[in-house]
């Protein structure tokens, strides 16, 4: 998508200086900040650190930071350790497994002298896969909205809710969540998008920037507006992202989802969640018992950051000294709060029978 007017990915490969670049998202919206990641340890501490955050984004990245090592060091072991070291970043989000161990499965069979080219090789087809799945499910979430559109009165618009950041910087490009409200854009329909702030880390201001800098309508709003705004009837569809799907359809997301689908069961508000089949993991069922939920720093919490009246970026302490202070990152929405998983292959209900169906090659793993 475009920052000012210039086309920018998430991560890519600067050729000319054969080296992995990201946007480095601590920084935004209030500052554009390009980073270099060189080592194993950049890639890690990027991935853990959330300069790059997104499930697929997070796969990607460790993708690249696989080809990199690999580079410094293609032994059997290496190609372990760097798995272990990466894998360990972030313990939620399903993608970053599901790259590690297809890098994994590619590399181990081949000389140590051929893995680093085939490694970069990978890296960039998993890029481009990236961007072409959150296309298509852009198309399929399209297809949803004009049909809300078709039922609205002429000139109300079509109002979404989100929760988090599943937008172009959370993937490669395109977004999950957001690849349908831009296609919605493009294509002239009248959408109007309530961003939910999400704390701890206000991942909503990084979707906001987004929508703002693609000119679609919006409104931030805190975490909790959700169920008031639904009870009056201001949201006609909620979609959010995911981090781990069950093979049920139990979907893992960003803390306080969860709240979102119950409310919009009780207002009778479609709860769509848009999800790129890298994110299933066929091999678990229930998600609220199996899924792991990341614990974060409490300093996510008790701090804020943002821009001050000086124009510098800075953090300031909203806890009282001494609070304990939790800080769960993801929970879980069951599937049966969940009107539809928005896939590459289409819309399909959340159900074990549904994602089956949409991704047959799958079925025999289900537990
Ligand atoms: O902690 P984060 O910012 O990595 O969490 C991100 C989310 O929860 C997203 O909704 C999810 O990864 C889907 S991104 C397409």
């Amino acid at each position: 998508m475009k920052v000012n007017g210039t086309p920018y990915r998430s991560i890519w490969y600067d050729h000319d200086t054969a080296e992995v670049r990201i946007i480095d998202q601590r920084w935004l919206p209030h500052d554009f900040r390009i980073a270099t990641l060189k080592s194993r340890a950049d890639f890690a501490t990027a991935i853990y650190e959330m300069w790059v955050r997104g499930a697929p984004l997070i796969g990607v990245t460790a993708a690249y930071g696989m080809a990199e090592d690999m580079a410094r060091d293609p032994s059997d072991a290496n190609l372990d350790a760097t798995w272990e070291a990466l894998n360990a970043t972030r313990p939620t989000a399903i993608n970053l497994r599901w790259a590690l161990d297809r890098c994994r499965a590619h590399l181990a069979p081949l000389a140590p002298a051929d893995r680093a080219e085939a490694a970069m090789q990978l890296a960039h087809d998993m890029a481009e896969e990236d961007v072409d799945i959150n296309r298509r499910i852009g198309q399929h979430g399209l297809a949803l909205i004009r049909d809300i559109a078709s039922r609205k009165p002429a000139g109300e618009p079509v109002r979404l809710l989100t929760h988090c950041n599943a937008g172009w910087l959370a993937t490669v490009d395109w977004g999950t969540a957001t690849s349908p409200m831009f296609q919605a854009a493009d294509a002239g329909l009248n959408i109007h998008v309530w961003v939910d702030e999400t704390r701890p880390r206000n991942q909503g201001a990084l979707t906001a920037w987004e929508l703002n800098s693609h000119g679609v309508s919006h409104a931030y709003v805190t975490d909790n507006a959700g169920g008031h705004l639904m009870q009056h009837g201001m949201v006609d569809m909620v979609i959010t992202g995911t981090d781990r799907t069950t093979a049920q359809g139990d979907v893992c997301n960003k803390i306080g989802t969860y709240l979102k689908a119950l409310a919009a069961q009780d207002n009778n508000v479609p709860f769509y969640v848009a999800l790129p089949s890298p994110t299933i993991d066929w091999t678990l069922r229930d998600g609220v018992a199996e899924i792991p939920i990341e614990e974060r720093n409490p300093r996510e919490v008790s701090h804020v950051q943002g821009i001050g009246t000086d124009g510098a970026i800075t953090e300031v302490q909203v806890t009282p000294q001494g609070s304990e202070v939790g800080n769960p990152a993801f929970d879980v929405t069951p599937a049966r709060l969940v009107t539809g998983l928005i896939t590459e292959r289409g819309t399909s209900p959340a159900t074990a029978e549904g994602l089956a169906a949409m991704f047959p090659e799958h079925a025999s793993k289900v537990a």
